[in-house]
């Protein structure tokens, strides 16, 4: 535990340093102000991730065409293909220019480097993913990030129960999940003082085989049991009436990537079938086009629109 106190201290002194509090030049917030406003409003906010340039502007385009608060998540697994480092100012930047709320979401961090980066890279906002450890370590260690979190400004969301799957995959891996139970999701905030919790019931991350069944009657309970914001992942292929049922018992955040990835995938496959002559920009503006197509409809879909 010693090694996230060390750590958090220098980060804490690295964060007051990039963020002149003072001033305004912080246009990112922290999630909890989104996630607050969404459960007044009953609505919840889309978290997209993103893993290049061009994927973030479609994301903020479409945000901001439909006048909508947003999370731009980075997961740790899209790592391998994007330098946070150089990412996350480019991120920043664009925030400066956007007339909505954002925040910048570190999406299942499981090591502790990743979420060290993450907030020296100025994030306002961390997932620590523990859900496959054994309950009290996922508890301990969660609750130790979220005290240096706090202490900086930032937001934290952990996972209890086990969403299974992976990004982008096209096996429905449901069958790897373990469903949040109610009265430990009261213990696990209660210990942990997480800003927001990822549940497990019934969503899987990547492509579903057969429709998902959510379990509506335990997200109930599990609202009752936290009463904090609930986060839905592996927000792909839902069909809207359960993502507006599962609003209702309490999801606030809904975190969406396959759909993303396999919209541009698509849109690029087409425009090589109908002229493989194309040029490098305009194959990007065609992949670009099919996220923003994506992002709005969800937008749409979660009752964001017209928030700001
Ligand atoms: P999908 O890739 O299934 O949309 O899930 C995204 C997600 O939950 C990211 O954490």
């Amino acid at each position: 535990m010693l090694i996230y106190r060390k750590n958090f201290v220098i980060i804490k002194m690295n964060y007051d340093r990039i963020f002149d509090k003072s001033s305004d030049i912080m246009t990112l917030v922290n999630m909890n102000e989104i996630l607050k406003m969404a459960m007044q409003k009953g609505c919840a906010i889309g978290a997209f991730n993103v893993v290049d340039i061009n994927s973030l502007h479609a994301v903020i385009n479409s945000a901001v065409r439909l006048k909508s608060p947003v999370i731009i998540s980075v997961a740790e697994i899209h790592f391998q293909y994007i330098d946070v480092e150089e990412l996350a100012p480019v991120i920043k930047a664009a925030a400066d220019k956007a007339p909505i709320p954002l925040a910048l979401h570190l999406d299942h961090g499981q090591s502790l480097e990743a979420v060290m980066k993450a907030v020296q890279c100025g994030f306002t906002s961390i997932m620590f993913d523990g859900s496959q450890l054994p309950l009290e370590e996922n508890i301990a260690k969660t609750a130790e990030i979220v005290r240096y979190a706090h202490a900086a400004g930032i937001s934290v969301e952990g996972e209890l129960g086990h969403v299974g799957g992976a990004e982008g995959q096209l096996e429905d891996q449901s069958g790897d999940s373990l469903f949040t139970d109610p009265s430990e999701a009261s213990l696990f905030v209660k210990k942990t003082r997480v800003d927001a919790l990822a549940v497990a019931v019934g969503s899987a991350h990547g492509v579903y085989k057969r429709k998902p069944r959510l379990d509506f009657n335990r997200l109930k309970k599990i609202k009752d049991s936290t009463r904090i914001p609930l986060v839905l992942h592996g927000g792909s292929g839902i069909p809207d009436n359960d993502i507006k049922k599962s609003i209702e018992c309490g999801i606030c955040k809904i975190n969406v990537y396959t759909e993303l990835s396999q919209n541009a995938v698509g849109s690029v496959r087409k425009k090589l079938a109908e002229y493989s002559g194309i040029s490098y920009p305009e194959l990007m503006r065609t992949a670009r086009r099919a996220m923003e197509n994506v992002v709005a409809e969800k937008i749409e879909i979660f009752g964001s629109k017209n928030f700001v």
